[in-house]
């Protein structure tokens, strides 16, 4: 195949940089057919948090029934996969090269070409594969456990940073307030639980940076509940959990509606595990609603990590870069390309 997929060019997307193993067939960057996600964390969740060596191993003896499945899930006859995509940054180096490997593999198999991924743009592009109709620029707000990015997408692979955290991330955030309280990991659906069950008003934790930039910082604030509830160790946790909830929440929508309507997006567009949350879901909906402005916010699936998203974007870069070279390998550190 030549560097422009048609179309309708069927991609295997492999995704392993953390600790979900992932495989998916999509078509085209735009129709799924199959997506199949095997989460390791109950392996990991009596250690608080991802053991590197433990996800490299669950993804050596996990990828290859989860690659088979989503290909039986598709439904495709033989040689009907046309590319295959997989992550190859950032993440845990272990566990990236287990799906590099095996996607380079299955492409020198099939005689397809290889389309190494960037984790991060594979979430940019989670909000198109469920809604096509997007129209650029718009403006992502990108919250996961490792990033927490503000970035404005010109163009499809053109994209300009307005503004990162310049400490934790926000997930990070939800996953050590979460610990700290003692409710467990992953923290995130943890505290979004039990934060139902509190009062957002109850406690006005600080927001940091409300200055014109568009960066965040969090660890100040997940040390303003600890300093909270040593002092007041009476405090019911739903309180604390739904008050720190809420002032992420309200930094993470307030800076991203102030850059769409800087830069003049026609849209804003949620992604990442964070965006998983349903306070954050309906804010940033309500946001642009206000605004006028089209929002996507996609499903709670494609908002964490799955490998639909992987072939997604493996699609567009193909169509820009052509096959990634067979001896290209991981990068745990890759960041995402942006225009200066
Ligand atoms: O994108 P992701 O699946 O993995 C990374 O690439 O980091 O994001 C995982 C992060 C974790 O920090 C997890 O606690 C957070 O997303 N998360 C949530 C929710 N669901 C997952 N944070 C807040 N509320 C949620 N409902
Ligand atoms: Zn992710």
């Amino acid at each position: 195949m030549t560097a422009h997929p048609r179309e309708a060019t069927v991609v295997l997307g492999i995704e392993t940089s953390c600790d979900e193993t992932a495989a998916a067939v999509v078509s085209g960057a735009q129709t799924v057919l199959s997506s199949v996600v095997s989460s390791q964390i109950e392996l990991h969740a009596r250690f608080g948090g991802v053991v590197p060596e433990i996800a490299s191993r669950a993804h050596v003896d996990l990828l290859t029934p989860v690659i088979a499945q989503a290909l039986v899930e598709a439904g495709l006859p033989d040689g009907g996969v046309e590319a295959v995509a997989a992550t190859v940054g950032p993440g845990l180096i272990g566990s990236l090269l287990v799906g590099v490997s095996a996607a380079k593999a299955l492409a020198l198999v099939w005689d397809v070409p290889f389309v190494g991924v960037n984790h991060l743009e594979a979430h940019l592009y989670a909000g198109f594969l469920e809604d096509p109709s997007l129209e650029l620029p718009v403006v992502v707000l990108l919250v996961s456990g490792g990033h927490t990015l503000l970035i404005h997408m010109e163009d499809h692979g053109r994209y300009r940073l307005l503004g990162q955290t310049i400490d934790d991330a926000a997930g990070e955030a939800f996953d050590k307030v979460a610990r700290y309280l003692g409710l467990g990991y992953p923290g995130g659906p943890a505290i979004d639980r039990v934060a139902m069950d509190g009062d957002p008003e109850a406690i006005r934790f600080p927001r940091a940076m409300q200055d014109e930039s568009y960066d965040f910082s969090f660890s100040g604030l997940k040390t303003a509940v600890v300093n909270h509830v040593r002092r007041h160790p009476e405090v019911g946790t739903a309180d604390v959990a739904a008050s720190f909830q809420e002032a992420v929440v309200d930094v993470l929508v307030t800076k991203a509606q102030r850059a769409a309507q800087a830069v003049g997006a026609k849209g804003m567009v949620l992604g990442g595990g964070v965006a998983a949350n349903s306070v954050l879901r309906e804010r940033f909906l309500d946001a642009c609603t206000a605004d006028g402005m089209h929002a996507f916010v996609p499903s709670r699936a494609m908002c964490t990590d799955n490998a639909a998203m992987v072939a997604a974007a493996g699609w567009w870069r193909l169509r820009s870069d052509g096959p990634t070279p067979l001896d290209a390998g991981g990068d745990p550190n890759l960041r995402l390309p942006v225009v200066t």
